[in-house]
């Protein structure tokens, strides 16, 4: 087992050598896992290049670090507490022995299939254990998993699947959420007319609703599991070989492909788990992210599983039956860990306090927070009416990038301030420079956030694109990994993180570039041209802010357009991704050379009507006006 960290000199002392000789420190982490072939050296890199290598040398099966390592000691334990969306539906209870022998059964199944080491996986399912089995079963036989979440489009799906080249995808009749049904293999049905790499398709049944299977392509899971045998020698690794692709947005149009490897994520995964969230033997973790993004891979799958934790996985969200349904089911488990994002807070917060009154939170011992800044008085309610004044609250920094948590209290043991990420993980470096690329140092500085050393953890490249990868996070600043993020360096050396500096805008805690929604809005036949900003959201933390030119308004005159590009973008990429508001304006503010000056229109959408700074460079600066008019004139309305 990876060591804990429990006190603060303790933590200033492993951090110290964590920096001072990273080899060294990082080769002692490592030494607690098991390897089939001991790795010859711990770390080789070149951010120019980029290239990065951890372990190399090493062979190694991840799950074996999850089942055989462990299994003797923890097969009764239970490592999955499954509670379904419907809380008069039974809930599963799954120990470590039995999701061995499903992983195994699955892994036999993947293999009869024909999937090879290095195969591409793709994965459309809703928050079941199966999401789990299918995982790890890719992990025991070496091929690639890439999840892709459930509220992803048609159209979405298609666009991963194909840039993966994805030949067996595995999905599910539908998923319930709330009080909705996501029906699943429709969508998926849609996605394949457009993703011809893929060959077979695994059908998982949940909802039980009839669909359509396609004759020599869709076979049922439980078909397949009934005759699959029962074990399965997991396949010798390179530690560097790829362990999944998980798709991001940045900046520009295209999804990006982030690749994680085999040691250095599990071991990274596994050892902030444990430190942050100080989890013990025989304590209940509960994450309720969804599997689909970064959170569900590496502190719901992975770094839990690699500790030999017991997890709650949730199917359902948090205000169904009612807003009390988070609170349920810590007591009904007696959660110790839980671990959240903001938006699902200031939701809940929004609906009173009364869906807490008489709900035994005792339980509870730390509380986490990870996706988007909290704002203090999120933090505040968090702390005082879930916590009741005496759960310490880890406020997680980090990306679909960094494979794991980077900046964070460890609980209980640094001292937490509202709105602070605090201080750096074992081994990570963090810089603030400024827009020139030059070092701020000391404390209370402010700047643009780069990490100037190597991680395990971190992604290596971006699938078929490495270029791309170097260009995105290593070109701003030479010599660095460039997060995207803004963050101040306090008087105490506390970071605290400001958002994004470039074009991505974060969404209740999900990651969308600008440039991706407004290729999703230009789809639409009456579009001429769109820019799309974030603005500040009560509860979404920003929301979606579109400027948009038509060439002429549909029937339903200005409304009915704004209801139509909306689906639009539901189509494209999916609910989650539709413009909060939609201004429709005669043009956008652009400089002659056609660059959109986007800092006009985040102030036009923050509610500001002047002090829009030089405007001059403007092609017409008229226009200005009359967007700032338009704007005013609908918000009245
Ligand atoms: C971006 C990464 C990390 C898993 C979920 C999101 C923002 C994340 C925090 C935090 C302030 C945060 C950053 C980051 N972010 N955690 N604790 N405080 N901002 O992963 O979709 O890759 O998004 O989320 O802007 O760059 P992601």
């Amino acid at each position: 087992m990876v060591p804990k960290i429990s006190t603060l000199s303790g933590y200033i002392f492993e951090y110290q050598k964590s920096t001072a000789n990273p080899t060294e420190f990082w080769s002692n982490i490592a030494d607690t896992f098991y390897w089939r072939r001991k790795y010859d050296e711990v770390l080789k890199w070149d951010f120019q290049k980029p290239e990065v290598r951890w372990f190399e040398g090493g062979q190694l099966n991840l799950t074996e670090n999850i089942f055989e390592r462990q299994i003797f000691y923890r097969g009764g334990q239970t490592a999955l507490l499954w509670e379904p969306n419907d809380p008069e539906e039974e809930p599963r209870r799954i120990t470590y022995q039995e999701l061995f022998e499903e992983v195994q059964k699955f892994a036999n199944v993947l293999l009869d299939l024909g999937v090879k080491k290095g195969d591409r996986v793709g994965i459309y399912l809703p928050m079941v254990p199966e999401l789990v089995v299918a995982m790890l079963a890719c992990a025991r036989i070496g091929a690639v998993h890439s999840v892709v979440f459930g509220g992803f489009s048609a159209q979405a799906l298609s666009e991963r699947l194909e840039d993966a080249g994805i030949r067996l995808l595995i999905t599910a009749d539908g998923g319930f959420r709330g009080t909705k049904t996501v029906p699943l293999k429709a969508i998926a049905d849609e996605a394949l007319e457009q993703a011809p790499t893929v060959e077979q398709v695994i059908v998982y049944q949940r909802t039980k609703e009839d669909i359509p299977m396609k004759e020599g392509r869709d076979v049922w899971w439980h078909d397949l599991m009934a005759g699959a045998a029962a074990s399965n020698e997991a396949a010798t690794m390179e530690s560097e070989d790829p362990l999944y692709i998980l798709y991001t947005s940045g900046s520009t149009g295209k999804p990006k492909g982030l690749v994680h490897s085999t040691a250095g994520y599990m071991i990274y995964s596994a050892y902030t788990f444990r430190n942050v969230f100080q989890y013990s033997d025989g304590d209940v973790y509960f994450c309720t992210a969804d599997i689909g993004w970064v959170t569900g891979h590496s502190y719901l799958v992975y770094g839990p599983l690699l500790s030999g934790a017991t997890c709650v996985m949730f199917e359902g969200v948090p205000t169904w039956p009612d807003a009390g349904r988070f609170w349920d089911i810590v007591e009904k488990y007696r959660v110790n860990q839980f671990y959240t994002a903001p938006t699902a807070l200031r939701s809940l917060m929004a609906m009173g306090e009364k869906w807490l009154e008489g709900k035994d939170l005792s339980s509870l011992k730390v509380l986490g927070s990870v996706g988007e800044p909290i704002n203090e008085e999120a933090w505040h309610w968090y702390h005082d009416h879930v916590g009741k004044n005496r759960c310490p609250i880890v406020d997680t920094w980090w990306q679909t990038e960094t494979g794991g948590i980077m900046i964070s209290p460890l609980a209980g043991i640094i001292p937490t301030k509202p709105s602070y990420a605090t201080m750096p993980f074992m081994g990570v470096q963090p810089v603030i420079v400024d827009s020139e690329g030059q070092e701020q140092t000391g404390n209370s500085v402010q700047g643009n956030l780069c990490i100037s050393y190597p991680w395990p953890g971190m992604a290596r490249t971006i699938w078929g694109d490495h270029e791309r990868f170097r260009q995105t996070y290593f070109s701003t600043y030479p010599g660095m990994y460039f997060t995207g993020d803004g963050a101040r360096r306090d008087e105490d050396g506390y970071y605290r993180i400001m958002g994004r500096v470039d074009d991505v805008i974060n969404v209740s805690g999900h990651r969308l570039g600008t440039a991706e929604v407004e290729n999703a809005i230009n789809e639409h036949p009456l579009v001429n041209e769109s820019a799309v900003v974030g603005f500040p959201h009560d509860i979404k933390g920003q929301g979606i802010f579109a400027f948009v030119v038509c060439t002429e308004l549909s029937d339903g005159g200005e409304d009915g357009i704004r209801t139509s590009i909306r689906k639009t973008v539901s189509k494209i990429i999916g609910p989650f991704a539709k413009p909060d508001l939609i201004l429709l304006v005669s043009g956008l503010p652009k400089t002659r050379s056609g660059k959109i000056m986007r800092r006009i229109l985040r102030k036009v959408a923050a509610g500001e009507t002047e002090d829009f700074g030089d405007t001059s460079t403007l092609l017409d600066p008229a226009i200005v006006d009359e967007i700032v008019e338009a704007a005013t004139r609908t918000a009245g309305g």
